[in-house]
C-alpha cells in the first residue's frame, strides 16, 4: 500500500460548507467537480483543507475555531482536517466578486468584447489591492502556520483564485513542495494583454513560485510557457517543460482531470436518479437533446439555442418529434455580466419556443436548477448532448454522460473545449461560434447510423475508464515526488 503523505488541499470553495436549519447547523456537502476529484486524496492520506469561509455559519466556524482547523468526515466517512479561512466581507467581495469572476474568469476563457470592458479604473485596483491581494495573503497565512505544524507537508493549490497565494508561502517557506492546478483555460500571451503589466506580472510570478504548475491540456501549458516568458522574463526548458525565474525552475505539466467510473455507475440505479428518469421518460420526445451547464457565459447556451432554430428551420419534418432540454444550474448571481447571461439565455431559449411551439409540443425545456439526479437522468436518456462551450478548461459533462447514456448517444463537442483533445475522434465537433454549422452538427447527430454512435459512444467510455480520476490523483503526486525542488535541480542559464 502507498505511505500516506500529509498534504495541505487549497482551494477557493471547499468540500462541506455551513448553514442553519431550525437553528440547528447542518453541513451542506459539496458535490462539484473539484471536491469529488479530490475525495480519493482524503482516504488515503492525510489532508488538511484550507478553503474559503463562504456562508455566515462558515464564518461562525471560522471564528469558534480562530487560527485552526476542525475534524470533518468526507462523504465516504474518511476524516480529515478542514480550516476555513473568514475574510472580511468586503475584501471576499473585491476578490470573488470583481477580480476572479469576472476579471480572470473573463480574460482566460476570453470573454471580454474589448470595446466595452473590461475597465479597470480605480475601483477595480482598489479590488485587486484590497481584494484579489488580500485574501491571497490570508490563505497564504492559514498555509503557513498549518506548514508550522506539519513542517514536511505538500501543498496543492487550485485554480484561478489562488495565483498569489504561493509567492507569499514560497518567501516564508523556502523549502516547502507547492503544486497548483489551473482548472480553467490559460490563454495565449496576447490575451493577457488585457491586464495591466504589473497585475499579469504577479500572476506569472505567484505560479512559478510553485515547483509544479499543471493543466488540463497540452494546449494550455504551451500558452502557459510562452506567457511566462513573455510575462514575466522566465527562461524556458522546451525540452523539459520547465521554466526558471530567479534561480528556481518550475516544471510546467498537464493532465486531464476525469471521473469516477464507479461512481457513475452506482448512481445510474439509485433512487433519486430513477425517480428522476421517470419522469422524465414520462414525456420524452422521439429524438432528445440535452446540455447540462451552469449558466455561465463561458458555456455558450445563447449560441446553442440559435443553432436549435436554424436546424429546427431547416427541418420541418423534425416538428413535434425533436426536444432540447436543457438543464441549467444559475451560476454567480452576485455578479452582473453573469445576472444577463441568466436573462439572455432565458430569452434565447422563449424565442425558440414563441417562433416554433405549437399545441403539445414545445421545442426547448429550460430547467435552471442544480439538481444532479435530474442531470444523469438527462445523461442516461440523451440522443445527443451538446457541449458547445466558448471556451473551456476540461468540460467533465462530456465523460459524465456518455459512461451512463442508454441510447447510443452522439456527443456534440466544441473544439475549444480541453476534453476536445482527447475526445476528438468520438464527437462531432463544432466551432463554438459557429451556430450554423452547430445547426448541422445536430442534424448529423440525429441520423449517425446506430453502428457508427455506438462505436463513438465505446471510445469515449473506453478513454473515461482508461484515465479516470485515479489515474489523474496519481499523476498529480507523481508530479509531486518529481517536482524540481526536490531533485534540487540548478539552473541551466547562461
Ligand atoms: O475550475 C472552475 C471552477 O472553479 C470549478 O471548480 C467549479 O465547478 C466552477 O468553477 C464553479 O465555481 P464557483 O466556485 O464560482 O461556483
Amino acid at each position: 500500500m502507498a505511505t500516506r503523505r500529509k498534504l495541505i488541499v487549497v482551494s477557493n470553495r471547499g468540500p462541506v460548507s455551513f448553514g442553519r436549519v431550525n437553528g440547528a447547523r447542518i453541513a451542506r456537502r459539496g458535490g462539484g467537480g473539484l471536491v469529488t476529484a479530490l475525495a480519493g486524496l482524503l482516504g488515503q492520506h492525510e489532508v488538511t483543507w484550507v478553503a474559503s469561509a463562504m456562508t455566515d455559519e462558515d464564518r461562525a466556524v471560522a471564528d469558534e475555531n480562530a487560527g485552526s482547523a476542525l475534524d470533518d468526515v468526507a462523504r465516504d466517512g474518511s476524516p480529515y482536517r478542514l480550516r476555513l479561512v473568514g475574510h472580511d466581507e468586503e475584501a471576499y467581495h473585491r476578490y470573488y466578486n470583481v477580480i476572479s469572476n469576472p476579471l480572470l474568469w473573463f480574460v482566460q476563457h476570453r470573454l471580454w468584447g474589448l470595446a466595452d470592458g473590461p475597465d479597470v479604473d480605480p475601483g477595480m485596483w482598489k479590488s485587486w489591492r484590497e481584494g484579489y491581494v488580500t485574501v491571497n495573503r490570508a490563505f497564504a497565512d492559514a498555509v503557513c502556520s498549518e506548514l508550522e505544524r506539519e513542517p514536511d507537508a505538500e501543498v496543492f493549490f487550485h485554480d484561478y483564485h489562488l495565483y498569489l497565494a504561493p509567492g507569499v508561502v514560497r518567501e516564508r517557506a523556502p523549502a516547502v513542495t507547492l503544486l497548483q492546478f489551473v482548472h480553467i483555460p490559460w490563454p495565449e500571451p496576447e490575451a493577457w494583454l488585457v491586464l495591466p503589466e504589473a497585475m499579469r506580472r504577479a500572476i506569472y510570478e505567484g505560479l512559478l513560485a510553485n515547483d509544479v504548475v499543471s493543466f488540463h491540456t497540452e494546449r494550455w501549458r504551451r500558452n502557459f510557457l510562452a506567457g511566462a516568458v513573455e510575462h514575466a522574463g522566465a527562461e524556458p526548458d522546451l525540452d523539459r517543460y520547465d521554466a526558471a525565474l530567479d534561480g528556481r525552475v518550475t516544471a510546467v505539466r498537464y493532465s486531464p482531470i476525469s471521473v469516477d467510473p464507479e461512481e457513475f455507475e452506482l448512481l445510474r440505479s439509485s433512487e433519486a436518479v430513477l425517480d428522476a428518469e421517470r419522469a422524465l421518460t414520462s414525456s420524452r420526445p422521439e429524438v432528445l437533446v440535452v446540455r447540462v451547464d451552469r449558466t455561465d457565459p463561458s458555456k455558450n447556451a445563447v449560441r446553442g439555442f440559435r443553432a436549435f432554430a436554424l436546424y429546427l428551420e431547416a427541418h420541418p419534418e423534425m416538428h413535434g418529434r425533436i426536444g432540447f432540454l436543457a438543464r441549467l444550474a444559475p451560476s454567480r448571481q452576485d455578479i452582473p455580466e453573469y445576472v444577463d447571461c441568466l436573462a439572455a439565455i432565458e430569452r434565447a431559449a422563449r424565442a425558440v419556443n414563441d417562433r416554433f411551439a405549437r399545441p403539445g409540443w414545445s421545442p426547448v425545456t429550460l430547467v435552471l436548477q442544480d439538481d444532479f439526479a435530474a442531470s444523469v437522468a438527462a445523461y442516461k436518456q440523451f440522443d445527443v448532448l451538446l457541449v458547445n462551450p466558448v471556451s473551456d478548461g476540461l468540460n467533465l459533462v462530456a465523460k459524465e454522460a456518455p459512461l451512463v447514456n442508454e441510447r447510443d448517444g452522439v456527443v456534440i463537442l466544441s473544439e475549444t473545449a480541453g476534453a476536445h483533445e482527447e475526445l476528438e475522434d468520438f464527437v462531432v465537433s463544432v466551432n463554438p461560434f459557429d451556430v450554423a454549422a452547430q445547426a448541422e452538427a445536430i442534424h448529423e447527430a440525429v441520423t449517425l447510423g446506430v453502428d457508427a454512435r455506438r462505436r463513438r459512444l465505446e471510445g469515449i467510455r473506453a478513454r473515461v475508464r482508461e484515465h479516470s480520476i485515479h489515474a489523474w490523483t496519481a499523476q498529480q503526486l507523481h508530479d509531486l515526488d518529481e517536482a524540481p525542488a526536490r531533485h534540487d535541480r540548478t539552473l541551466r542559464v547562461p
